[in-house]
């Protein structure tokens, strides 16, 4: 079992206030505004109508008694004038009495029943509204995250917010407009309907609930410390199951599985010790209020009976004790409702907080004010660019980066495994801003274009490729969601694909599964490359894209670069000195500064890198070439 200490180091992500929070959320109700009214409202009604029952109950005592024993002493005068009312004049019977009441409480029952249903409906619409407007904002907030804000909160977090988090608020929330009027009406209600029947009376079940409340806010006090922390518990319960079934090929082969079993049974078995703990509390809950209430209830039952006894029923009649009753047990069970609506709120306030956080979070990369919609040429420079990944990182990923590059020129970039060639070009696009030093693109500072301007005229072919579940066709519409067929054979054609395509029975009408499993990776790599040209881009970036691919084809496709999109400035990243080989500039990084820069010839007369590369690839792969 954990011990205490350990709870504040889970999560050490920035946390907000409760009422910011709150203030943050409910702005998400907007057009529910009408049923989160409409709901309580209705209840309020519902509550009403169910605690005149006893009462018209009482009346139908008091009536029967007086019509049986019309000379009785003390009779109940409402009643009475019931009677009176319905009969008049007339010998008052029995039968017909019992009938009129009968219907009366018939109505009321038809009566609470159809608004409470009307409450539970508004209660629906307004609480899953709620949710849906909840789960819309963050996940449009999401859309304009740049990478560092996701890297902040992890991906799976967001996830486990968007899901998880939403639901505890919708529950809440649901309880709220709903039983959170519904039980404290009640309680009031029911006080009001004792209070009418014999005040005196009332006052002796009203000396219980003080001590029910100061009972009740001390549990809650202890209990909430833990439902805050099973939040954080819960959190890493489903940070570990996201991160294990999104990496299961992984888990399995490096045959993790033992291990990360060990790691769920322990963020599993935190949660249930904790709940433990705040369940243990929160029981005590039961024996205070069976205590304070029987303890009412005893004391109304002896006074009573001995009032009655005593005044002979002139001061309390044994058809209000019984009416006492009923109230007494409604208030017991608005004020466990009452309960359980607390511990519900507490163990959503930790949900608020995080959902308000992903709100709030204010996106790294904007559109500025008066944006450039138009980008001239494919021209690129880099000026005394440096990068980090997070502010707090100790290492640069890029350091000093001087590059000038002409539009339509063709620059390959080599370097070793990690030494920042996807940090570089990611720049280009604005994936990440540079920590220090600027970006300029056709001849402006990136930072001045629209985002989606820039962008549309950065193509860049990731490393790790996506393809979507979709037909081929599908697939390059990414590209270009007006793109004629003549326009995606075309690309397709440039790609070198369109050879491989046409081998399918069903050609450009190919389904891709899912991940893109049933093409190989050369073609994948092909696929995407021809998505990415369909964006008719001034700036394409192959990061890696070509590795999959026969050094024949790969040449083929520069080919076509080289004759049909020569205005394009085109970066390729290669691993191979053949696929740069041809380039009108290579860049050498070595982590993450640039080394050299120089056309094929310079660098291989004078860059040592360059040479023990090229000669290296040319032993093993003379043939290729
Ligand atoms: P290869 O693709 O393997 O050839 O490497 P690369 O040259 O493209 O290297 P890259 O630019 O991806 O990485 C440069 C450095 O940045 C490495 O030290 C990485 O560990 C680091 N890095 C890369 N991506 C991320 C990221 O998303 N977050 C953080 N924090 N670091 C990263
Ligand atoms: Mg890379």
């Amino acid at each position: 079992m954990n011990s205490d200490k350990t709870a504040p180091q889970l999560n050490p992500t920035k946390t907000i206030g409760f009422f910011p929070a709150v203030k943050t959320v409910t702005k998400s109700i907007r057009e529910y505004k009408r049923p989160s009214l409409l709901a309580p409202f209705f209840v309020a009604i519902e509550v009403l109508l169910e605690c005149l029952i006893p009462y018209v109950m009482t009346l139908l005592l008091g009536a029967m008694q007086y019509v049986d024993t019309p000379t009785m002493a003390n009779p109940n005068p409402i009643s009475v004038n019931i009677i009176k009312l319905i009969f008049g004049s007339a010998q008052p019977n029995m039968l017909i009495t019992i009938l009129y009441f009968g219907l009366a409480l018939l109505l009321l029952a038809f009566l609470s029943l159809t608004f409470g249903a009307l409450s539970g409906k508004f209660c629906a619409i307004a609480s899953s509204g709620f949710a849906k407007n909840l789960r819309k904002d963050m996940y449009h907030k999401i859309q304009d995250f740049s990478f560092s804000n996701i890297d902040k909160f992890s991906s799976s977090s967001l996830i486990t917010r968007l899901t998880t988090d939403v639901t505890h608020v919708e529950m809440s929330y649901m309880m709220i407009i709903r039983t959170a009027i519904r039980s404290p009406f009640m309680l009031v209600t029911s006080m009001i309907m004792a209070f009418t029947i014999n005040s005196t009376m009332a006052l002796i079940f009203l000396c219980t609930t003080p001590i029910l409340a100061i009972g009740l806010a001390i549990i809650m006090s202890k209990a909430i410390p833990f439902f805050n922390r099973i939040f954080k518990r819960y959190d890493k319960m489903n940070e570990s199951v996201e991160e294990n079934i999104s990496g299961m090929r992984v888990v399995k082969s490096y045959v993790r599985e033992d291990y990360e079993k060990e790691k769920f049974n322990k963020a599993s078995e935190n949660v249930k010790n904790d709940f433990i703990k705040a369940e243990k509390i929160i029981a005590f809950n039961g024996p205070l209020m069976n205590f304070c209430v029987y303890a009412g209830l005893i004391a109304i039952y002896v006074v009573g009976s001995i009032l009655i006894i005593n005044t002979n029923q002139a001061f309390l009649k044994i058809t209000e004790l019984q009416s006492f009753m009923t109230y007494s047990f409604q208030m017991l069970m608005s004020l466990m409702m009452l309960s359980m609506i607390m511990v519900q709120i507490i163990m959503s306030t930790a949900s608020i907080k995080r959902i308000a956080e992903v709100i709030n979070e204010r996106p790294t990369i904007v559109t500025p004010e008066n944006a450039l919609k138009h980008v001239k040429n494919g021209s690129i420079e880099f000026k005394n660019v440096n990068f980090k990944y997070f502010e707090k990182a100790e290492k640069y990923a890029l350091k000093d980066i001087d590059l000038k590059i002409e539009s339509g020129q063709t620059i390959g970039i080599i370097g070793s495994t990690g030494t920042g060639k996807t940090s570089l070009v990611q720049l280009i696009p604005r994936l990440y801003d540079a920590t220090l030093g600027e970006v300029f693109v056709g001849g402006i500072n990136i930072k001045e274009y629209d985002l989606d301007t820039l962008r549309n005229s950065v193509a860049m072919v990731l490393q790790k490729n996506v393809l979507f579940s979709g037909t081929i066709k599908d697939n390059m519409r990414w590209g270009n969601k007006n793109a004629t067929d003549e326009e995606i054979i075309e690309a397709c054609k440039l790609a070198q694909a369109d050879e491989f395509i046409q081998n399918f029975p069903e050609k450009y009408n190919h389904y891709i599964e899912q991940g893109g499993v049933n093409v190989s990776g050369g073609q994948k790599q092909r696929l995407c490359i021809a998505r990415a040209l369909l964006k008719k881009p001034k700036i394409l970036i192959l990061d890696d894209s070509t590795s999959a691919v026969d050094t024949k084809t790969d040449a083929l496709i520069r080919k076509s670069f080289r004759e049909y999109i020569p205005e394009t400035t085109k970066i390729i990243i290669a691993q191979r000195i053949a696929s740069v080989q041809d380039a009108d500039k290579i860049v050498i990084l070595d982590k993450g500064t640039i080394v050299a820069v120089g056309n094929h010839e310079q660098l291989l007369s004078s860059n040592e890198i360059y040479q023990e590369l090229y000669y290296s690839q040319n032993k093993a792969g003379d043939n290729n070439g």
